[in-house]
Formats: structure tokens, C-alpha cells, sequence
């Protein structure tokens, strides 16, 4: 067996290091003293950059491609790294908001949070959608806007105790087996956290923006910058953040309390680089009438927290025109 050594690698690191077309590894050869060898870090050349093209490439040949839903413009997400934030709230108030800024405009509501769906409560929706001439799902509609929900195919306290792979079969059905129509927005209300169904939803169709939505509590914002960062990561522009449950007003004497804080959301969004979406109140009402499948948009549409979920969904318009218009 040949001996390697010192001098042999030296030699054979020379013999690498003097071939430019080659590609270099981390260490060369400088030359010091005769009797000494130092491997240095060497600077990585052009041929690293070809690798890195084609290392990219073949990491997009493993992605699945991103394919519209069929007869929907834009899709806007609306998500937050926490649980219990107010996404599902948000999602229905802004959907609704959207319709009523521009009754002319078309819009969904899809339920992706296939373990704890809450669409059919807060849009007062029960049943199974029906099935369209090819097979697709009908969405079911209250309100003026059609919704297709996990909650429309299970049992209503039915656990819903999947592997990852039902959850993601669950979403391609979701995402490719509804008839929406035609839609100029489709709101998704996102499950929380920055997981699979995240992943999953964000390679598989084209988002034109995402809404994070954060209380101004430090352990909140802590999960909705993760939340916006996965975005980013995936490419996804973040349209904004909307701060909910920012102050809540006593509906007997009206002192405002800021429960949760004030400001944070608005110095994450200043931290991140997006815009403050809106602010939404801890109010009474919003919960109440959530509760009895009638969001606030519609059941009081004249009142304050009506006001601030149709501005946010201005906010989000501006900002989508802003991005793509
Ligand atoms: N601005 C608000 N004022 C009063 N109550 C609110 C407000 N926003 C949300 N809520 C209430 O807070 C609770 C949680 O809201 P919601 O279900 O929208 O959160 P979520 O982020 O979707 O939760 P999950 O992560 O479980 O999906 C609900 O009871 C809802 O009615
Ligand atoms: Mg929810």
C-alpha cells in the first residue's frame, strides 16, 4: 500500500491548485519554507458559481411546479406564525371587506387549516358541497362568497388524526378540486405555524401576496416574523402585517386598555420592512358575532371594527396594485 504522505497530498493539492478549469476545493497549497505545508481557505472561483446554478437548478426540477387555480386571479393568504391570533377572523372580515370596498369584485374564502377548520362557524355554513358535471367541488355560499372548507367533509367533532401525507393530499384537494368560478380574490386562511400545509400551498400556486397577523404581544410578534420570513424564504411578497386585538375599549365607561400592548406590531412591520396593514380592536362585538357566524363586516357593518377590517382590505388592494398592477 503506498504511503501518503505529507509530501504526496502537498503534491497532489499542487497539481489541483495550478489547473484553473478545475474546480477547487476549500483548501490550497501557499507557498511557504520548503520543509512546511499551509492549507489555506482559497477564495472559491467562477466554476463555483456554475455549480451553484446548476445545484439550483436541479433543487427547481425537485419542487413541484406552481400552477394557478383554475379561474382565480389572485390568491391572498393570510397567516401568522401563533395559534389563536385572529387569522380565521381576519381572513372572513377581510374577504367580506373586499366585496363590500367593490361590490363588482369576485371573491372566495378558502379554509386551509385542515385540522381545526373554522370557516364553516364563522360564514354559517353546514353540509357537503356537491359535485360539479366533472367532478369538481361546488363551494358553499353565505354572505355573497363561496367557501370550500375541510369542515364541509368531516364530522363536526370528528378528530381530524392525519398523517402528513393525508394532510397533504387533503390540501391538493382543496387547492385543484373545487369549481370556484370565476374569482378576482381568493382569501386562504391559513393553519398556524410555518409547516408542511405552509410549504405545501405556497409551492403548489401562485400567491400574489400574504397578510400576517399578530396580537402586539412580544411572544405573538416572535412567531409572526417567522411566519413573515417563510414567506420571503419561499418568495411570497408579504403584503403586510395587521395588528388585531391592539386596544380594547370598555363598552360601559370607554377606557381604552391595551391588553396585549400597542404598538408592536407596528414596530415589527417598521423591523421587517412592510407596511401596518391596519389595527383591529379587541372588541366584544367582533367575538360575539364571529361566535354566531356573522362577521362584523356584515351583521354591523356601520360600526368601528367594520371600518377597520374594510380599510385593512383598501390596504391590502393598494399594496397588491403596488406589487403587480
Ligand atoms: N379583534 C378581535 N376582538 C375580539 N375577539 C377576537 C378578535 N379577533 C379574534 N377574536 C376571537 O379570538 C378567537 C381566536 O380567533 P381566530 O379563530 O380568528 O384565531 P386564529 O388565529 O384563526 O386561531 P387558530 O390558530 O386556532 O386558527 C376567536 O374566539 C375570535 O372570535
Ligand atoms: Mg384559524
Amino acid at each position: 500500500m503506498a504511503l501518503f504522505t505529507y509530501s504526496r497530498l502537498s503534491n497532489l493539492l499542487r497539481i489541483y491548485a495550478d489547473k484553473p478549469s478545475i474546480l477547487r476545493t476549500a483548501t490550497e497549497i501557499t507557498r511557504g519554507p520548503p520543509c512546511c505545508v499551509q492549507l489555506v481557505r482559497c477564495q472559491r472561483t467562477v466554476d463555483t458559481k456554475a455549480l451553484q446554478e446548476r445545484q439550483k437548478q436541479h433543487m427547481a426540477k425537485g419542487l413541484p411546479k406552481q400552477k394557478p387555480i383554475t379561474g382565480v386571479k389572485r390568491v391572498i393568504v393570510v397567516a401568522s406564525g401563533k395559534g389563536g391570533v385572529g387569522k380565521s377572523t381576519t381572513a372572513v372580515n377581510l374577504a367580506l371587506g373586499l366585496m363590500a370596498n367593490d361590490p363588482s369584485k369576485s371573491v372566495g374564502l378558502l379554509d386551509a387549516d385542515v385540522y381545526g377548520p373554522s370557516i364553516p362557524k364563522l360564514m354559517n355554513l353546514k353540509g357537503n358541497p356537491e359535485l360539479s358535471d366533472n367532478n369538481l367541488m361546488i363551494p358553499l355560499i353565505n354572505y355573497g362568497i363561496p367557501c370550500m372548507s375541510m369542515g364541509f367533509l368531516v364530522e363536526d367533532v370528528a378528530p381530524i388524526v392525519w398523517r402528513g401525507l393525508m394532510v397533504m393530499s387533503a390540501i391538493d384537494k382543496l387547492l385543484r378540486q373545487v369549481d370556484w368560478g370565476l374569482l378576482d380574490y381568493l382569501v386562504v386562511d391559513m393553519p398556524p405555524g410555518t409547516g408542511d400545509v405552509q410549504l405545501s400551498i405556497t409551492q403548489n400556486i401562485p400567491i400574489a401576496g400574504a397578510v400576517i397577523v399578530s396580537t402586539p404581544q412580544d411572544i405573538a410578534l416572535l412567531d409572526a416574523r417567522r411566519g413573515a420570513e417563510m414567506f420571503k424564504k419561499v418568495n411570497v411578497p408579504v403584503l403586510g402585517l395587521v395588528q388585531n386585538m391592539s386596544v380594547f375599549q370598555c363598552p360601559n365607561c370607554n377606557h381604552q386598555t391595551h391588553i396585549f400592548g400597542s404598538d408592536g406590531a407596528r414596530q415589527l412591520a417598521d423591523t421587517l420592512g412592510v407596511q401596518l396593514l391596519g389595527d383591529i380592536p379587541l372588541h366584544l362585538n367582533i367575538r360575539e358575532m364571529s361566535d354566531r357566524g356573522k362577521p362584523v363586516v356584515v351583521s354591523s357593518p356601520d360600526s368601528p371594527e367594520a371600518e377597520a377590517y374594510r380599510k385593512v382590505a383598501s390596504a391590502v388592494i393598494q399594496r397588491l396594485e403596488e406589487i403587480n398592477p
